[in-house]
């Protein structure tokens, strides 16, 4: 891996689910990139990438100083944070290291349904963070996924230990993306001009209830798999035990109320759009992650 500043595209959140999948994909198409991560440690993850060209650096949103010095010389530049009571202050820092660095195109990874009036707060900041892009002059890509596919993986243990998994959505549908494909729409916007000023809802192929997805995991693993509807609020304690904090829980609680009234039950076009390729569906995410969920 070389340590010259001379790609022109940054990645953060490179270590985490969409980023990596982001770094694969420019691997893949031998596009030279700089992917910031917060710890070298964490680099160990993207090792495998050994492309020319390809710069791992360390640089942390909550150190505006090292965002500047991370960003000198890049032209696009693709935003993720994960979701905590700091994100759309590390994001509105990294927006204006970037509009001082001179930064041309910012590709957001943001949310389906984003709206600063929203009772969702992921989707109030991820808003305010739309608009000061905006703001900035540069020009942007906003993707909008809906709920990732990849996020059942959360329910691995259970899923393995009792055949169950949860969630506080009742037969409502939603249709939920894959990973893969949201990162196909962020390299194509990286590396084309044709996707600036566009907004991009990432959804899948089809709508599915949390039932359906039970039988489709059961069909793929080959044993009774069960969807469990719980309550919010025995949602927001399972959450809290396995290491969310308040507010991230309290989030997520919000974001299940607002699937629970159909509100993220559409499927539309935006991966085609963006990659001009059909989105992935579920039954292919879980034949792809059957091992996972088996011991
Ligand atoms: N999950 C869903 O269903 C869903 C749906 C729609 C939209 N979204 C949006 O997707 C985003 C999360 O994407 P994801 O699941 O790919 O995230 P993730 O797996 O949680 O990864 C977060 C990334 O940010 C990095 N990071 C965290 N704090 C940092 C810091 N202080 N400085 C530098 N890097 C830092 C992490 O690095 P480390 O590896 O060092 O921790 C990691 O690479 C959120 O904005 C969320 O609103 C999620």
């Amino acid at each position: 891996m070389s340590q010259s500043k001379s790609a022109s595209i940054l990645i953060t959140g490179a270590t985490g689910n969409v980023g990596k999948e982001l770094v694969k994909y420019l691997a893949t198409k031998e596009v030279p990139f700089r992917a910031m991560v917060r710890s070298m440690d964490r680099s160990k993850d993207l090792e495998s990438i050994t492309l020319p060209g390809v710069e791992i650096i360390k640089g942390d949103f909550n150190d505006p100083e090292s965002l500047e010095n991370e960003i000198k010389g890049i032209e696009k530049a693709f935003l993720l944070t994960n979701s905590s009571e700091l994100a759309e202050q590390q994001q509105t820092a990294f927006v204006m290291a970037a509009a001082r660095a001179g930064v041309k195109h910012i590709v957001k990874l943001s949310q389906w349904a984003a709206d600063v009036n929203s009772p969702v707060r992921f989707l109030r900041y991820h808003a305010v963070i739309e608009n000061l892009i905006k703001e900035s002059g540069m020009a942007y890509t906003f993707l909008r996924p809906n709920l990732f596919m990849q996020g059942l993986l959360g329910f691995r243990e259970t899923i393995i230990r009792q055949n169950q998994f949860f969630g506080a959505i009742g037969d409502s549908r939603i249709s939920m993306v894959h990973t893969s494909d949201i990162a196909a729409a962020a390299g194509e916007a990286l590396t084309s001009s044709a996707h600036e000023g566009k907004v991009y809802d990432l959804t899948g192929p089809e709508s599915l209830t949390h039932y359906e997805m039970a039988e489709k995991l059961s069909a793929a693993l080959g044993r009774q798999i069960e969807f469990v509807d719980i309550t919010p609020n025995d949602l927001k304690q399972t959450l809290l035990y396995v290491g969310f904090t308040e507010w991230q829980a309290e989030g997520l609680v919000e974001d299940y109320a607002h699937y629970k009234l159909g509100e993220a039950a559409e499927v539309k076009s935006g991966v085609r759009e963006a990659t001009g390729k059909q989105a992935r569906s579920f039954d292919f995410f879980v034949n792809e992650y059957a091992s996972q969920f088996s011991v």
